[in-house]
């Protein structure tokens, strides 16, 4: 088992090297503050509702009828502690442990691929922060069962439908490399080789069948789960099936990225870099992504989300990439696409009457109609990852 990195915080090697003056101020309030604002408001109405969000309907949280955390469960939490970070303030590290708290009986959810999404930024972060061994063993559970929808035959990692169910038992996503982390960071703490494995097999998996020679990449393989045999090369939330699908390519270069930095394998270091380069390469000039890449014009929808994942993903890129004008590269761009969002798509310009998300001009799922240039909590959570990252470059001024 080969480990390279440490979890904790990515951004802190390149800390010293970008320092620009003059905060970043929209109206006479910082982009901190009225994030801090914004998601207090916004945690509230979750406690209230009692139930897990999914996306804002004119600007209105809607919620899951599903008593099971749903694939946005930690994001809230996440962001709690991101916020807590740039600000000190104490009123949200209470309320992030809360949202890790209330999570810890879900650790053994068996009908997602999701785990990372779900415990990363809640349980395992609550442990990285307090030390306290529940968080520890939640986040430990929840990569367990992460592990078990591992296909041995097809080598990759099953991502929706109950295990011992047949329904989707084949289908493999992009989506999955971004919960990777959970099992790289369990095998780092129990030292048990197998959960390392499974990632890594999964990542040789993605990178030789989900992405394409160009490094675009489809959205979903599906296969045969008793042969190992591939049925079909298809997207469920991109345009077309040999499209691509902008927040797929966005996950795609983050988690490779991810990775690399964890295994040290130059192939997925590759990989990330042909991704993010072949995401560049189809930016609008506003450097926000239209929600598939293969579309463009003036009546196509922007996928914000997509934006702030690639921006996230970019800046660890270049913190992992050696070579001195690639490093440049991508943390220009992972500046420019943040401050981008920052001035275009936070909802302070927004000119509807109700606004209760953080990130504008979002799309959760085109297809179905769901969160339509909207907002929804996985975009405000890479958003402010995004910014939480440019908050660290910029000497802690924005
Ligand atoms: N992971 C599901 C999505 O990106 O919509």
């Amino acid at each position: 088992m080969k480990i390279i990195c440490n979890f904790r915080i990515p951004i802190l090697g390149i800390l010293s090297i970008f320092l620009s003056g003059g905060c970043c101020l929209i109206g006479n309030k910082s982009v901190v503050k009225r994030i801090e604002h914004q998601l207090v408001k916004k945690d509230n109405i979750f406690i209230q509702a009692g139930m897990y969000p999914e996306f804002t309907v004119d600007g209105k949280w809607t919620f899951s009828m599903d008593q099971r955390p749903n694939w946005f469960a930690g994001f809230t939490g996440g962001e709690l502690w991101l916020v807590y970070e740039m600000t000190g303030n104490d009123n949200l590290q209470r309320r992030a442990i809360a949202h890790a708290d209330h999570l810890l009986e879900y650790s053994s959810l068996d009908n997602t691929h999701d785990m990372g999404f779900i415990f990363l930024p809640t349980c395992v972060k609550a442990y990285l922060k307090t030390g306290d061994i529940k968080y520890r063993q939640a986040g430990i559970e929840a990569a367990e069962m992460l592990a078990k929808r591992f296909n041995k035959n097809g080598k990759f990692i099953r991502a929706w439908g109950r295990l011992g169910t047949s329904r989707r038992e084949g289908w493999m996503i992009i989506d999955t490399m971004m919960n990777l982390e959970l099992l790289f960071w369990a095998a780092q703490e129990t030292g048990v080789d197998s959960l390392y494995e499974i990632a890594n097999a999964h990542a040789q998996t993605a990178m030789r069948e989900i992405v394409r020679k160009n490094y675009s990449s489809y959205h979903v393989i599906e296969w045969d789960p008793q042969t190992g045999e591939i049925i079909e090369k298809r997207t469920h939330q991109g345009y077309a099936p040999e499209s691509t699908w902008a927040r797929g390519q966005a996950w795609g270069l983050y988690g490779f990225a991810n990775t690399f930095r964890r295994t040290g394998n130059k192939d997925f270091l590759k990989t990330s870099i042909g991704m993010a380069d072949y995401f560049i390469d189809h930016l609008p000039s506003d450097l926000v992504p239209f929600w598939d890449q293969d579309l463009a014009g003036e009546d196509v929808l922007k996928d914000a989300s997509a934006g702030a994942i690639a921006a996230s993903g970019m800046f660890l890129l270049a913190e992992v990439v050696d070579d001195e004008n690639l490093k440049n590269k991508y943390r220009s761009f992972a500046e420019n696409i943040s401050q981008s969002l920052i001035e275009n798509y936070l909802f302070t310009q927004s000119q509807r009457e109700r606004e209760e998300g953080i990130l504008l001009h979002t799309i959760y799922n085109f297809n179905k109609g769901n969160g339509v240039d909207e907002s929804y909590p996985c975009g405000d959570y890479y958003f402010t990852e995004a910014v939480w990252k440019l908050w660290a470059l910029k000497g802690n001024d924005l």
